[in-house]
């Protein structure tokens, strides 16, 4: 309630904020634009930089986007009895400003049909620890506050107010990435919105975190380590930062694009007027060899299409894959000092869409027609083979998830490892079809641990080390957004916009 018109007076304001920075974007004289820029991936964080890079860069730069596999990325359906239901990214805050933007402006284009909450949010939810349901939901608000209290006094109202606070702070993003100014680091990013203590969540443990500001261990293991269970695969041994975003994920009012949030990157890429090649890129090279035509461009992308092997070359490139050779696979060439080899170790995670009618009885000893949770989440020591276990509505569906037919629902499982017909069959007391998608999926946190850098090289930017202080797809779209930025204000000398101190002092005064 509160809650809703806080979000509300938020985003209206935040919006405000973007469209009074539009005003401002051409205030230095730019030297000509580059002829050519590659992006490599055409997921969020490629196709948002395409978009940005369009509005900075103007009409005349080509832009060429390079995708392997599909436009989206970790934005990705997957297909039950011909319904699409998301795979991956699924759910977005709605103070996640870039995305509700994106949808914003895009819609006219009728590239994307329009917004529609996410039902799961709605479901109740239990917490299973491998014997039974330690905490779980009721759909009487005053009995879930009441089952909160007694169980772990006032410490959710109080986790309430740390991630209120840090979202608070980070909503500062916006405000600086509208007036234009750009980051060289990650480090320098998140210092700017919340100084040393923000860049210090980075460095420290969730638990750390949270045991020093007096929260129980009850309460952690129970309520927060299933969270971060089902959001990011890790216990709370990841970075604090990470671990906030990922309770902003138990807010209500999340929502997901209709269509499949893979939508918004097809309408980017198109807004952008960029040029997709599908092909997978090999080698970044700086060049060396002669070119015809001056001035002559800094790389060499090298890429493959089918079997064949082509090259060309770029005054800018921007890399919006994860660098290491199970993902991206990409080897730098010719560079002096040479690019260091990324091996940020990404998490396998493994999605699996099921049919069926649960077995309830393995969680609860009600009976199935009493059981009504929607979403069930297991804590560390629970042993169990998934990560979590919620019904999912398709992405064409406004209302939610259709009533079941005989107690058959599509229930969507996060788990580590391929589940077995065995386990599909422990979980389901009888089940119509099931489908997985496995992915590298996001990284593996361990605090205290360096983000990836940006700069690479004097053109050659690098977006995803934003996923190693949060995984997500505001997070891909800031880095989007920072990057075209960082490449506009570098292309241009514009020293100025780049990295400032006291920014929020700095544009306080400027409203
Ligand atoms: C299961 C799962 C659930 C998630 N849930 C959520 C959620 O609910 N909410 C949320 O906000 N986020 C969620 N995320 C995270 C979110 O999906 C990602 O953070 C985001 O989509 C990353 O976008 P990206 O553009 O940075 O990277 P990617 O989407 O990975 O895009 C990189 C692209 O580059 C391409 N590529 C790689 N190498 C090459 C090459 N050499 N040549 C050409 N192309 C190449 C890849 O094919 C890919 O399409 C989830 C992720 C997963 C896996
Ligand atoms: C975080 O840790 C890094 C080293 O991992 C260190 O250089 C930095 O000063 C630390 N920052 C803060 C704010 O503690
Ligand atoms: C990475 O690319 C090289 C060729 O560029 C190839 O030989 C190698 O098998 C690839 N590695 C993976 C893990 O795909
Ligand atoms: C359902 O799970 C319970 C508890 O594990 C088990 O005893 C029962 O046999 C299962 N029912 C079916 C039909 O598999």
């Amino acid at each position: 309630m509160g809650r809703f018109a806080a979000t509300l007076v938020g985003s209206l304001f935040g919006l405000g904020l973007l469209l009074c920075g539009l005003g401002r974007l051409a205030s230095a004289e730019p030297r000509a634009p580059p002829e050519k820029i590659a992006i490599v991936g055409a997921g969020i964080g490629g196709t948002s930089s395409a978009y940005y890079l369009r509005k900075k860069f103007g009409k005349d730069v080509k832009i060429d986007v390079f995708e392997r596999e599909e436009i989206g990325g970790r934005l990705a359906t997957l297909k039950v009895q011909g319904h699409d239901y998301e795979a991956g990214g699924s759910v977005i805050h709605p103070l996640n400003l870039h995305m509700k933007r994106f949808v914003k402006e895009l819609a006219p284009s009728s590239v994307l049909a329009g917004l529609s909450s996410v039902p799961a949010s709605g479901g109740l939810v239990g917490v299973y620890n491998g014997k039974s349901l330690v905490f779980e939901e009721s759909s009487w608000f005053i009995i879930n506050v009441i089952k909160l209290v007694w169980r772990y006094g006032f410490q959710s109202l109080r986790m309430h107010m740390w991630v209120e606070d840090l979202l608070d702070k980070f909503m500062r993003i916006y405000r600086y990435q509208s007036h234009d100014y750009a980051f060289s680091s990650v480090e320098k990013l998140m210092y700017a919105i919340g100084g040393d203590d923000y860049v210090r969540l980075l460095n420290q443990t969730l638990r750390e975190n949270l045991k020093k500001a007096g929260f129980s261990e009850t309460f952690l293991n129970e309520m927060i380590a299933p969270v971060m269970k089902v959001n990011f695969g890790q216990s709370t041994d990841l970075n604090a930062f990470v671990g906030a975003v990922s309770m902003t994920a138990a807010d209500s009012n999340l929502w997901a694009v209709e269509g499949g949030n893979k939508v918004v990157c097809s309408g980017l890429l198109q807004a952008s007027n960029s040029n997709l090649i599908s092909g997978s890129v090999m080698s970044i090279e700086k060049t060396r060899t002669k070119q015809t035509g001056t001035p002559p461009k800094m790389y060499e992308v090298v890429y493959k299409t089918g079997s064949e092997i082509h090259s060309d070359f770029y005054d800018i490139v921007l890399v919006a894959a994860p660098l290491n050779r199970k993902m991206s696979n990409i080897t730098f060439r010719n560079f002096d000092p040479p690019i260091e080899e990324f091996n940020d170790p990404y998490q396998q995670l493994v999605t699996t869409l099921i049919k069926g009618e649960l077995n309830s009885t393995l969680f609860s000893s009600r009976h199935k027609d009493q059981f009504g949770l929607s979403a069930i989440l297991v804590t560390d020591d629970s042993d169990m083979f998934i990560n979590s276990l919620s019904i999912v509505a398709s992405v064409s569906h406004k209302e939610g998830p259709p009533p079941a037919v005989d107690g058959m629902h599509v229930w969507k499982t996060f788990s580590k490892d391929i589940l077995t017909k065995e386990q599909i069959s422990k979980l389901f007391l009888s089940y119509d079809y099931a489908v997985r998608k496995p992915w590298l999926s996001y990284p593996y946190y361990n605090p205290p641990q360096k983000c990836p850098s940006i700069i690479l090289h004097d053109r050659l930017y690098y977006l995803n080390g934003i996923e190693f202080a949060a995984s997500c797809m505001e997070m891909s779209a800031i880095a989007g957004y920072n990057a075209a930025l960082l490449a506009y204000h570098r292309w241009n000398g514009n020293e100025d916009m780049i990295d400032q101190d006291d920014l929020y002092e700095k544009l306080k005064t400027e409203l």
